[in-house]
């Protein structure tokens, strides 16, 4: 198993690390402050080819593997988080799922504009009672022939009001548990549609995470994604795939703040020398790398066995779950090697702290990684 990057990643790469550093940096406190959603920028990476990197050419997208959109999510993490995850939901959980188990109208519909970032979208599946139980939907889709009538509350939905159009997922047939639960694409503008509040969080705060209800939603017919109740394999599937965008957004929180801290690390004196030249920052950074390291590993792993049409649900699941506890690490260190000017905004480290707190936490938490992960041991 290699990983040596073809020119076509290095290319991606760079692309996404000069719109990152020329694009996101200069404006990014003010927005993380203010919770000031990316509308420009996230216009431009939709011109840029970031919004539908995987989507095949024929609907407008970029036809990239998922390696680099792995790179991709990693440079414009290390800046941005908050345009990261608008990023990411908008690829592997709205694009992705659509193109493999969409119809050729939904397609038509939804996925060329959404490949191009013309539209944004939004994946609902948690409720205020439904978060890691997934099966346990309370929102129903009762079929009246023509339509599904839509009705519940949806909560911590990224995209929430800045997205067009939402895959909602639904209880049809409440007796079949989770054989009964369908997946439906949603118009932000139906009647009955409502966007409830905004989220006031402690990290990624320049992306809307809203709660969205709906009230008697008529949802057409050919919008229900899939065979009748086959919302639920969906929602795992696709989230199988999303993990694999969090643990490079994770891996990006991380690279972002160690670079800052070796720069860091190289300008300020104490002692008579650049505080790189003492020994306990240096183990710092070589653990912070070190880790890196090996969560980018594990990244692209989990993206060449998706590639190649593996099974990559183990994989995905640990790239998540290590990646995002070395967010936190490495960020916590690099706050530390920064001292009292890591504890400030203008040194970004605070920032991406804070940050990398979410990667444990949403697309499943690491106690849901680890369910997923054991279960394939014993498979
Ligand atoms: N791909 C395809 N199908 C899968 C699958 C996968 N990766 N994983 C499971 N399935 C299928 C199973 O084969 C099974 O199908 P059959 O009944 O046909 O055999 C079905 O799904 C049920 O599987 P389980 O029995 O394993 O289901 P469970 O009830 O035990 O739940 C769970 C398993 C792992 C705990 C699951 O509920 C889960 O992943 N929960 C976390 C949900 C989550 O990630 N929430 C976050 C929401 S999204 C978000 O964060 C919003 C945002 O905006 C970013």
């Amino acid at each position: 198993m290699t990983f040596e990057l073809s020119e076509e990643h290095l290319a991606v790469q760079e692309a996404a690390r000069d719109f990152a550093q020329n694009e996101l940096l200069p404006g990014v406190i003010e927005r993380d402050e203010q919770q000031k959603f990316p509308t420009q920028e996230i216009k431009k990476m939709g011109e840029l080819g970031f919004m539908g990197m995987m989507v095949s050419e024929d609907y407008g997208g970029g036809g990239m593997d998922t390696k680099s959109y792995v790179l991709a999510m990693e440079e414009i993490s290390k800046v941005d988080a908050s345009a990261s995850v608008v990023m990411s939901v908008n690829n592997s959980l709205v694009c992705w799922g659509i193109e493999k188990y969409g119809s050729d109208y939904q397609k038509e519909k939804y996925l060329k504009r959404l490949a191009t970032g013309e539209i944004i979208g939004a994946f609902c599946l948690s409720e205020p009672e439904a978060g890691s139980d997934a099966t346990s939907q309370r929102t129903t889709a009762i079929d009246r022939g023509d339509h599904y009538l839509l009705n519940g509350t949806k909560n911590w939905i990224t995209n929430g009001n800045s997205s067009s159009v939402c895959i909602v997922i639904a209880q049809s047939h409440p007796e079949l548990g989770h054989k009964g639960i369908n997946a439906f694409l949603v118009d932000k503008d139906a009647e009955g549609f409502i966007v409830g509040k905004k989220e006031n969080k402690m990290g990624i705060r320049a992306s809307d995470t809203h709660s969205l209800m709906f009230s008697d939603v008529k949802v057409p017919k050919e919008n229900r994604i899939g065979e009748d109740g086959f919302g639920f394999r969906f929602a795992m599937s696709v989230l199988s795939g999303g993990r694999i965008g969090i643990a490079a957004q994770a891996l990006g929180i991380a690279s972002g703040a160690y670079e800052r801290a070796l720069q860091y690390a190289q300008e300020r004196k104490a002692f008579g020398k650049e505080i790189a030249q003492h020994q306990a920052i240096q183990f710092k950074l070589s653990d912070m790398a070190t880790q890196i390291e090996a969560a980018r590993l594990l990244c692209l792993q989990a993206a060449d066995l998706k590639d190649r049409g593996k099974d990559f649900a183990k994989a995905s699941a640990m790239a998540k779950v290590f990646a995002s506890q070395v967010a936190m690490d490495v960020t916590t260190e690099a706050v530390q090697v920064h001292g009292g000017y890591g504890y400030v905004k203008e040194y970004h480290v605070e920032r991406l702290m804070r940050d990398a707190k979410i990667t444990q936490i949403y697309e499943g938490t690491t106690e849901i990684q680890k369910i997923v992960i054991f279960r394939e041991l014993l498979k």
